[in-house]
């Protein structure tokens, strides 16, 4: 596997992840499963986060102790479902800034429409990662890179809590340099380009629509 791929082994994810799938899960729960998948997962895919040495004191004395370091993380939410992860990241990094980058699914073609974009300044010198629960085709996740390469982004990380091998493959090919993080590997996708056991509509699902 390619070593920008990292499939998420934790008890606790797939434990989580499983809940997520079932069709008897609500908006209320489903929201607050996501919320901490996310976290769970950024955990993980944050460990590579700059620090530096800096000087505090304690009650004790005063020490050189690492902190994070350089331009604050932008959080990239794929709209409208990967809203629904953005908290989960916020919650390990409450300085993170917040982009937006609002695309959906054409139902016939599959392809992604983009409908809005707006990204912290200077994201040429942030670490950012974009998320999005579903990678299906991958479509959406490549064409939302593409639009932050564009305008100068370098440091990317994807997350996402479902990936199917097509769209793994599809993003991997397109944007090699960047690290994907997914939480679990399913099947395939069907004749809809729906991920397989998957858990169907994940916007529909966090926000209660259809
Ligand atoms: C879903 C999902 C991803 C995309 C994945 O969004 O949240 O963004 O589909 O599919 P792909 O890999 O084939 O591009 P959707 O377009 O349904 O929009 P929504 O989040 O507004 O419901
Ligand atoms: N988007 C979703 O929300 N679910 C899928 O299975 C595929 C794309």
């Amino acid at each position: 596997m390619n070593q920008n791929i990292f499939v998420m082994d934790h008890p606790l994810i797939q434990h989580k992840i499983s809940i997520l799938r079932k069709t008897t899960t609500g908006t209320n729960e489903f929201r607050k499963l996501v919320d901490e998948i996310a976290m769970l997962m950024g955990y993980e895919a944050l460990r590579d986060l700059q620090v530096e040495n800096v000087e505090i004191t304690t009650p004790i004395e005063t020490c050189q102790s690492p902190m994070l370091s350089g331009k604050k993380l932008a959080v990239v939410p794929i709209l409208r479902a990967g809203l629904g992860m953005v908290g989960g990241i916020l919650s390990l990094v409450p300085s993170a800034k917040v982009g937006h980058i609002g695309l959906y699914r054409d139902e016939v073609t599959h392809e992604p429409h983009e409908y809005y974009c707006k990204l912290p300044e200077s994201i040429d010198e942030r670490e950012i990662v974009v998320v999005d629960p579903m990678l299906a085709t991958g479509g959406s996740a490549v064409s939302a890179i593409d639009f932050i390469k564009q305008r100068g982004g370098k440091n990317i990380k994807f997350m996402c809590i479902i990936a199917a091998p097509e769209g793994l493959k599809r993003l991997a090919d397109a944007h090699p340099d960047i690290q994907i993080y997914c939480g679990h590997l399913d099947r395939c996708l069907n004749e809809n380009a729906y991920i397989c056991p998957g858990l169907g509509d994940a916007g529909d699902r966090i926000f209660g629509t259809k």
